[in-house]
């Protein structure tokens, strides 16, 4: 029986037993939606409530802070993997960055100890002197602190091309006056930046429908067959890469309920309004009109949102640590912050049914790290590809969420240095977070979050459709 049978037969049976919730445009999102989460113990009730209730509140509040609004980043890095399309003239891709005075001078001036090889090489009391410029107050402890910030170099454990932020072209932006919304970038070329990401990097399953430019479906047999990279979908998947495909997939899913849920829908000289357009949602999601995906995708989401709550809950000891500050030389509020960032966190970590990562590389352990640099190499990747991003909104946005899922990772694959930061023998800790790093993995789970309360606003407006 195809999907669409299916769905006739199931709408069907519900309307001659009145479940009426189960009947209708709603239902064609949502269908597959709920239950249980393959590869997890979870089901989706459990993540709305945990996240709309509780969670989404508190975390919003925080990602309105100094430290978590301005954020580093160089959007004019040549896309090096085609020649760049000259960047769309749409009027909302635009990204206005933010001008040196408006960025808190504690932000400014302590974003140089983040790059790497700089600072190993910056003499100490240079480093001392230009700290001291920002706030004399600091404590002999924190400026310690401070100074060890990048002694490591983890270069081997990301999983991200990180911007350098030292150069001329990285600038501030501004998230909150920056939001992810839509920006009518779409067609060829956006197309062909997922469609790099699917069929090159991401181990897709050949039995994932993709469409076919211009939002055709169609079976993907053959065309897949071609490339060497995507593997086949067998009973015996490995889950890793299962698991990445889903990320991606999850991503590609919150960014899409992104801009349905702030579609430009009022468009004149004097007004712009950004709002909830249902059939766009329903044009990425309904499982008619995307041949069974739709629901796919959605599970998805959930899926990327439980890795990036377990990976939170799982960095709770590098925040603990006293050493750990939001610095952006306002004291008092820093302190706030970090006070509102740990009981994030903690909620993060009383989540009852999180994921189990011990699942994941628990195989042979030569085949394990195969796989996980396997992985860690096409994300890099992945990384990469958002310099293609014609439109600047998007490239942000997309630069920023793939770093934060970078820092997630990053964070799920260090258990063991995580765990020795909470032992006082170990002298020197090996696991390291930079300012870039913690910004966009707040960030992005944000933007998940925000999508999993979205997800309700669209259930609820699909409803009141019939
Ligand atoms: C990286 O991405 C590009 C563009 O999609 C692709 O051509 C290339 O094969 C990828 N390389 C690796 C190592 O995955
Ligand atoms: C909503 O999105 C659809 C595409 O899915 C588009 O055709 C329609 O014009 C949009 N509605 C408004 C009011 O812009
Ligand atoms: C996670 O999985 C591992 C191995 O699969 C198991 O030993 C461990 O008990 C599990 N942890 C939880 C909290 O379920």
């Amino acid at each position: 029986m195809s999907v669409r049978h299916l769905t006739v037969f199931t709408a069907l049976l519900a309307s001659i037993l009145q479940v009426s919730t189960s009947s209708g445009a709603d239902h064609r999102c949502f269908c597959q939606v709920t239950g249980n989460l393959d590869d997890c113990a979870c089901d989706v009730e459990t993540i709305d409530a945990f996240n709309n209730n509780q969670l989404f509140p508190k975390l919003q509040k925080l990602l309105e802070s100094d430290y978590f609004r301005f954020y580093k980043v160089n959007l004019d890095k040549p896309c090096p993997f085609w020649t760049d399309n000259s960047h769309c003239g749409l009027r909302d891709c635009a990204v206005q960055p933010c001008s040196l005075n408006e960025v808190p001078e504690g932000i400014k001036s302590s974003s140089h100890k983040y790059s790497a090889e700089a600072n190993m090489q910056q003499d100490n009391c240079e480093k001392l002197e230009h700290l001291g410029a920002v706030d004399a107050s600091l404590s002999e402890k924190m400026r310690d602190a401070l100074l060890n910030w990048n002694l490591h170099d983890d270069e081997s454990e990301r999983f991200c091309v990180i911007d350098d932020v030292e150069s001329p072209d990285a600038q501030y932006v501004d998230l909150l006056l920056n939001p992810e919304r839509y920006t009518g970038y779409k067609g060829p070329e956006a197309w062909q930046i997922w469609n790099s990401i699917y069929e090159e990097n991401c181990f897709k399953p050949y039995t994932v429908k993709r469409p076919v430019y211009p939002q055709m479906f169609h079976s993907s047999q053959g065309k897949d067959g071609a490339k060497q990279t995507c593997f086949s979908s067998s009973p015996g998947q490995c889950v890793e890469k299962r698991a990445f495909y889903r990320l991606i997939s999850g991503l590609h899913a919150s960014i899409n309920i992104h801009l349905s849920a702030r579609y430009l829908m009022d468009d004149n000289w004097f007004h712009k309004k950004w709002t909830h357009n249902v059939s766009e949602f329903q044009q990425r999601f309904d499982s008619d009109l995307t041949a069974g995906e739709g629901p796919k995708r959605l599970r998805n989401l959930y899926f990327l949102y439980l890795i990036e709550l377990r990976a939170l809950a799982k960095a709770l000891p590098f925040f603990q640590h006293s050493s750990f500050q939001l610095y952006t030389g306002q004291p008092r509020q820093d302190q706030a912050h970090k006070e509102l960032l740990l009981e994030i966190l903690q909620l993060a970590d009383t989540f009852p049914l999180h994921f189990n990562e011990t699942s994941l590389f628990a195989g042979d352990e030569k085949e394990a790290a195969k796989l996980k640099e396997d992985i860690r190499l096409s994300f890099q990747n992945i990384s990469r590809i958002m310099d293609c991003v014609g439109c600047f909104k998007c490239r942000l946005w997309g630069k920023l969420q793939t770093q934060g899922l970078g820092t997630a990772l990053k964070v799920l694959f260090s258990r063991r240095q995580i765990e020795d930061l909470t032992k006082s023998n170990v002298p020197q800790p090996t696991f390291q977070l930079n300012r870039q790093e913690i910004v966009s993995i707040f960030n992005a789970f944000g933007r998940i979050s925000t999508s999993i309360k979205e997800l309700k606003n669209f259930r609820s407006m699909l409803a009141d459709f019939r």
